[in-house]
């Protein structure tokens, strides 16, 4: 067999391939736990033109933050190459995320080759603000559908939120060309932060009832080291189903499938539903199917790890497609991830990987 050149002797991926571990067998790939890989998120920048307090704080993320330059960057060519090799692993489910991933150039060729691979899912987290121009062309690339981050319908809110200064109708018209493009059902994201936006929780369920749009209220997490976490800013979902069901009565209803990170609720008099995401008072690491690739070529199998299983090295050192395979196979076998399960009060000092690295 070639030598599959790895860059630094400590990789993950190193470890897991170091010795003579047979083929794996073909078909989807399950972990320890018994969990099969369905869902595989991509950041494709880790750029962002805002500087949401809960994600990238200004204190850290500012003039002088090092991004990745460009040629750290997967190209489109080499995601597609990694996403073919998931979806003949049982991956069925794609969403595009950041940073902010409208701010990569041409993302619509992405998408298109993406597409062109199919039976898979294309979805997109977004802060909405440039969905006005690339919606439409988003749409006949061949994305499906799209989530859009709003943290307050009122504007000051809005505002002291997203730290740079963008008004919240800047996000509303994102949302209406997301809509007009039918790129639908459009999800709403709001993370929710005690003391910063948790009182215009029933503004923003109010707003949105009856549109069919479908918001979900997002337990603030300790995710990566720099968003200064601390349980008390989280806002219970329980708390929140409360609060808005004391105004407009709500009923809970089925996930739509085995897995699904959002809890549902419907409005009682018919008039639309909302989820709410529970990943610190009900954690749901028993049924979580994804995956992560960095921006950069990393594979993460939690949200919450520390290192990835870098692929960038294999896919420019010449790797065959079955060298890749066994990579993934590897890196998905050994995955025993259960962050959420089994933080403690302490967790948050421990060194983590950004969200805006990652991807939500
Ligand atoms: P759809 O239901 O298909 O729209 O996808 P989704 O439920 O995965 O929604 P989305 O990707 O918008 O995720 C919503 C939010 O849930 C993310 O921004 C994260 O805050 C959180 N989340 C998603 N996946 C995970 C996960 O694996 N672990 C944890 N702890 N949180 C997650
Ligand atoms: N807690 C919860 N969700 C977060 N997101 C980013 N940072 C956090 C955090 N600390 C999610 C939001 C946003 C998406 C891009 O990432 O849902 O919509
Ligand atoms: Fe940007 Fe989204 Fe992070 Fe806000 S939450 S800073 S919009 S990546
Ligand atoms: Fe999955 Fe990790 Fe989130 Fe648990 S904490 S649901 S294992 S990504």
């Amino acid at each position: 067999m070639k030598v599959i050149p790895i860059r630094s002797e400590d990789n993950p991926l190193a470890r897991l391939m170091a010795g003579d571990a047979p083929a794996p067998a073909p078909g989807p790939l399950v972990d320890r736990l018994g969990r099969a890989v369905h869902d595989l998120r991509i950041s494709v920048t880790d750029r962002c033109n805002f500087r949401c307090v809960y994600c990238m704080p200004r204190s850290v993320f500012g003039k002088d933050y090092p991004f990745l330059p460009r040629a750290e960057l997967l190209s489109f060519e080499e995601i597609t190459r990694i996403v073919r090799l998931f979806a003949a692993r049982g991956v069925r489910k794609i969403r595009i995320t950041g940073g902010e991933p409208l701010l990569r150039k041409h993302l619509e060729n992405l998408v298109e080759q993406l597409a062109a691979i199919g039976g898979l899912e294309l979805t997109l987290t977004t802060n909405g603000v440039l969905l006005p121009r690339m919606a439409q062309t988003l749409k006949d690339a061949g994305l499906d559908r799209v989530t859009v981050s709003l943290d307050a319908i009122d504007d000051a809110t809005f505002r002291r939120m997203n730290d740079a200064d963008y008004p919240v109708a800047s996000v509303l018209k994102g949302i209406e060309a997301a809509e007009a493009a039918g790129l639908a059902p459009v999800k709403i994201n709001m993370v929710v932060k005690r003391g910063m936006n948790d009182h215009g929780v029933v503004d923003l369920a109010r707003h949105f009832r009856g549109s069919g749009h479908i918001v979900r209220f997002i337990e603030f997490m300790d995710v990566g080291s720099s968003n200064g976490w601390k349980m008390d800013a989280v806002v219970p979902s329980r708390e929140i189903i409360e609060r808005i069901g004391a105004e407009f009565p709500l009923e809970q209803i089925d996930p739509n499938y085995t897995g699904e990170v959002a809890e549902r609720w419907r409005y009682a008099d018919g008039s639309g539903e909302i989820g709410v995401i529970s990943s610190v008072t009900q954690a749901f690491c028993s049924t979580c199917t994804r995956i992560r690739l960095s921006t950069e070529g990393k594979l993460y199998t939690c949200l919450f790890a520390d290192s990835g299983h870098d692929l960038r090295d294999l896919l420019r050192g010449d790797a065959s497609d079955a060298e890749l395979d066994r990579a993934i196979a590897a890196v998905w076998h050994a995955r025993s991830d259960r962050y959420s399960e089994i933080r403690t009060a302490n967790t948050a000092r421990a060194h983590k990987i950004e969200m805006s690295y990652i991807g939500g």
